[in-house]
């Protein structure tokens, strides 16, 4: 496992193409999904400094928090309730632009402006989401789905 990562400031859809194999070489011959969850977390802190990033996983019917970087946040969220939980209920990534203007945000965090949330899908059922926040508004656009969604797929 590399010690240090190592990814040049550039374009976002640059820095992602830098980061990707090294998140597979990080995650390779690990089988525990904390473990990786963690590790990819710290990875999408360091290289993007998102406000927050985090995993929620599943567990008897709620979204659970899971590990992650940032400001403490809320620890449970119900099936089809905020992003994490709408993501869940759609089984599909969700990009939010400015939170004030998606019903039923919930606020963990006042300073959060922009969110992604893509679903861990494994046998046809979300088993988790990773949830991104951050301090500005639109931040997240299909560059960031496309390769969270590739990440979250090393994951498992
Ligand atoms: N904003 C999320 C809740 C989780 S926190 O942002 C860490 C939501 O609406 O589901």
């Amino acid at each position: 496992m590399a010690e240090e990562l190592l990814v040049k400031k550039g374009s976002k859809e640059d820095m992602y193409e830098m980061l990707l194999p090294q998140i597979e070489g990080l995650l390779a011959g690990e089988t525990d999904t904390i473990a990786n969850m963690a590790n990819v977390t710290a990875a999408l802190k360091q290289v993007f400094d998102f406000f927050w990033t985090g995993f929620y996983i599943v567990k008897d019917g709620v979204l659970v928090l899971a590990p992650f970087q940032g400001p403490i946040a809320c620890t449970r969220i119900n099936y089809g309730k905020g992003v994490c939980g709408t993501a869940w209920k759609e089984a599909r990534t969700l990009i939010v632009p400015n939170v004030d203007e998606f019903p039923g945000h919930i606020a963990c965090n006042a300073a959060s402006k922009s969110e992604i949330v893509v679903p861990l899908i494994r046998t046809n059922k979300v088993v988790a989401v990773l949830d991104i926040d951050s301090d500005y508004y639109n931040s997240f656009d299909t560059t960031d789905a496309k390769y969270l969604e590739r990440i979250c797929g090393l994951i498992f």
